[in-house]
């Protein structure tokens, strides 16, 4: 990857203005709307083929579109999940040597699966800008791939995860944007910067491209569009170990591997072995970013009105400082509010977030059908997103509270909520219930908000969280 990294950079630099012209243009959208061009086979021009764990660096035996027969020949495993491997730009027209690696890996994390690994070398080793505009055709070639399998196979899609390097993580995207129905996942490692910086989300990878898409970042430093790597977020889940910028020496590629067979189940130790490795064992800081892309959502808050509704809704708006000393952001967070009151209690009252951010504020509106009387105490849960059964083994993501501010839309009523226990409360993704009582303090008095501030920046909250 080094040589490949270093032609990028000039050639990106080079071909800075190059690249306006194919990531702008939409002609090359492939037209989604019509079937015919899913059953043409004809104009395939990528190889897909079925590595096996024997032989994880030839080609033995590619499965083609529209031939059944391969399937058989190719001894592809219908009960098991299939990995596509799709790789990017290259200098020397030949598989770089994380591949078979990655091949290696797979089988020995997945022994029954299928490791198709996509051959576009022919478009890849073109100019960088004409192969960054294939892209769209390889992605082309793999969702017919993908949707034959599903149509003539009855192939579950569940069962498909795509990884992309560089220019093959967009690929990975387009063919997830054009495939029928979603596959499960596409993991993209250092998603290809220079001419998708600012494309859009057809172009590049986007979290509407998979029902999970995972993005590690490594090589994101220099100036918007002239990285080797996108530096913007493009998945559910984008990781910058280190900021981005990975350090030198660092083996990227084995970074890149582990990530690819382990998941980011097992960031931490990732990020920390890097870590290890550039700086003997003296194991400081193990900072990394997980963001959840998807355009700016605005956070205006509106008002629920049900006036035809025979129940009248109660308002409360809550605010809440999430606290946590990783620098993670989530979007679209789903948290559960139960409130209890003196009249009755109100449970699992849903609340989309539209985002949850380390250090930062949140509003968030909470109804209820319910009279509740005067609010006594409240419980907020912090949901797992259910469709993932891979988060169920992720590393428990955490953000502590210490104080949850409500207006009552009714009465105009301020009241401050403290942690039932202790000075923070913890809530925790896909944890129990933190719960919150009515406090005694006067909202908003400045002594207390002065006495807020000074904890806040006072070792408290490091004392509690190191
Ligand atoms: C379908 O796509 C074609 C481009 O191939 C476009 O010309 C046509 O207007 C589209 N039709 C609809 C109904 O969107
Ligand atoms: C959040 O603030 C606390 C101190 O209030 C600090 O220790 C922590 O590092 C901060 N987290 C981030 C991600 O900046
Ligand atoms: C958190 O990560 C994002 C994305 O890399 C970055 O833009 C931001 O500056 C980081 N914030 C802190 C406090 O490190
Ligand atoms: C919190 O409030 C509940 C009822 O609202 C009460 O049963 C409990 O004792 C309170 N806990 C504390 C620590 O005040």
């Amino acid at each position: 990857m080094g040589k490949e990294t270093i032609w990028i950079l000039i050639i990106s630099i080079y071909f800075a203005k190059t690249f306006a012209t194919f990531s702008t243009s939409t002609e090359e959208t492939p037209y989604k709307n019509s079937t015919d061009w899913i059953e043409d086979y004809s104009d395939i021009e990528s190889k897909f083929s079925l590595r096996t764990a024997d032989v994880p660096d030839d080609d033995l035996c590619y499965l083609v579109p529209g031939q059944l027969r391969t399937v058989a020949e190719c001894k592809f495993n219908m009960d098991s999940q299939t990995f596509v491997v799709i790789h990017g730009w290259t200098v020397t027209g030949m598989f770089e040597s994380w591949v078979p690696k990655l091949v290696t890996a797979l089988y020995e994390r997945e022994p029954q699966s299928n490791v198709v690994v996509v051959d576009w070398l022919a478009r890849a080793q073109q100019h960088y800008p004409t192969s960054a505009a294939d892209t769209k055709l390889v992605g082309r070639d793999i969702a017919k791939l993908i949707n034959w399998m599903e149509a003539e196979l009855n192939y579950p899609l569940e069962r498909i995860h795509l990884l992309g390097y560089s220019l093959g993580a967009h690929v990975a995207g387009i063919a997830g944007l054009l495939t029928k129905n979603k596959v499960h996942r596409i993991t993209g490692l250092d998603p290809a910067g220079p001419g998708f910086e600012h494309a859009d989300a057809q172009s590049t990878l986007s979290p509407d491209d998979a029902d999970f898409v995972d993005v590690l970042h490594t090589n994101t430093r220099g100036t918007p569009g002239r990285s080797i790597g996108i530096q913007r977020p493009v998945g559910h889940v984008d990781i910058y170990p280190n900021g981005g910028g990975f350090q030198p020496g660092c083996g990227l590629q084995s970074t890149v591997m582990m990530i690819a067979t382990t998941g980011i189940q097992n960031l931490d130790q990732l990020v920390k072995c890097s870590h290890e490795r550039c700086r003997g064992n003296r194991c400081t800081n193990l900072g990394y970013n997980v963001q959840r892309m998807r355009p700016r959502r605005s956070v205006t808050m509106y008002l629920r009105t049900r006036e035809a509704s025979p129940y009248k809704v109660f308002h409360y708006q809550m605010k809440v400082h999430f606290f946590s000393k990783d620098n993670m952001t989530f979007r679209d967070q789903s948290l559960k509010v139960s409130l209890h009151g003196t009249l009755e209690d109100k449970k699992d009252i849903t609340v989309l977030l539209p985002m949850m951010q380390a250090n930062s504020t949140v509003s968030f509106l909470v109804t209820s059908d319910v009279d509740v009387g005067e609010l006594r105490s409240i419980a907020l849960q912090w949901e797992q997103d259910n469709v993932f059964k891979f988060w169920e083994r992720l590393r428990r993501y955490r953000f502590s509270i210490r104080r949850l501010r409500v207006k009552a839309g009714e009465t105009q009523a301020r009241v401050v909520f403290l942690p039932t226990d202790g000075e923070f409360a913890s809530i925790l993704k896909g944890g129990h219930y933190a719960t919150f009582n009515k406090s005694t303090e006067e909202p908003g008095s400045h002594k207390q908000e002065r006495l807020h501030r000074m904890k806040m920046q006072g070792s408290l909250f490091k004392r509690s969280t190191e």
